[in-house]
């Protein structure tokens, strides 16, 4: 479960919570998530530049700690952290986030953010493991036709797609595909029984890299933290 950006501030955090455990109609949710490390105004609607506020990473997540000491937080995490934010939380926290979850799949595969999060003991969960097909971040880019990734699709008799989450499977970390429709529901659950072999998953890391959800709109010369997209991910691009 990832929280709205709009309620960032310590005093909005519990509320939030609780709204969404009334909404669900739960005693507490499994896994709480800060969703970016990016703060809209609160009461505002959309991810616009003109909402942006002042973030104060520390002191939310001293609120969200709170929520896990309450029990309606089983474990707490951050979603969309740099190495960099992520170290920072990690010397401020008095209980360090259990997941940090991010855009992974094989044309974006954060080497360094992996190995940081292993030697954390963080783990680390891939959204958009398919890189989210017809959604404007694949607009220029469409990882489930990328010619390497087919190719070691043809050579296992799988499809792009799962080609795509049984390396995030083999990785070591979790994903999240989303779908609606049964038969690819089905299709990418079928990655659990089989393997990529070293050499086809060698050839995996050849593809060229590129960050699909860049997250521009968080970036602004005077609203908001971040003034370059630079910024916003410490130099990870
Ligand atoms: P659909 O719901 O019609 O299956 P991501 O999880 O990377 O954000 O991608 C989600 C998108 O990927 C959805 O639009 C979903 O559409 C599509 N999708 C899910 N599974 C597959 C698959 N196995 N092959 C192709 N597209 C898929």
């Amino acid at each position: 479960m990832r929280r709205r950006c709009t309620d960032h501030l310590p005093e909005d955090v519990p509320r939030a919570l609780d709204e969404t455990l009334q909404d669900l109609q739960l005693d507490y949710v499994d896994l709480y998530l800060m969703h970016w490390p990016v703060s809209m105004k609160k009461g505002s609607v959309g991810f616009k530049h003109e909402n942006l506020t002042q973030t104060d990473i520390p002191s939310t997540w001293k609120a969200m700690e709170a929520l896990y000491d309450s029990g309606k937080a089983r474990a707490i995490g951050v979603s969309n952290f740099s190495s960099k934010k992520l170290g920072d939380l990690l010397e401020i926290a008095r209980v360090p986030p259990a997941v940090n979850q991010v855009e992974c799949h094989p044309v974006w595969q954060q080497p360094k953010l992996h190995a940081f999060c292993k030697a954390k003991g963080v783990h680390l969960s891939g959204y958009a493991p398919l890189g989210s097909p017809g959604s404007t971040a694949a607009i220029n880019n469409e990882i489930l036709k990328n010619p390497i990734l087919l190719t070691v699709a043809e050579k296992l008799g799988k499809t792009s797609a799962q080609v795509a989450l049984r390396w995030g499977v083999q990785m070591g970390h979790s994903v999240l595909p989303k779908s609606t429709n049964e038969a690819r529901i089905k299709e990418n659950h079928d990655v659990l029984d089989w393997s990529i072999p070293d050499d086809l998953f060698a050839k995996l890391s050849e593809i060229e890299q590129e960050r699909l959800i860049k997250g521009t709109v968080f970036v602004h010369e005077t609203l908001g933290d971040y003034k370059t997209i630079e910024e916003l991910w410490d130099g990870e691009l």
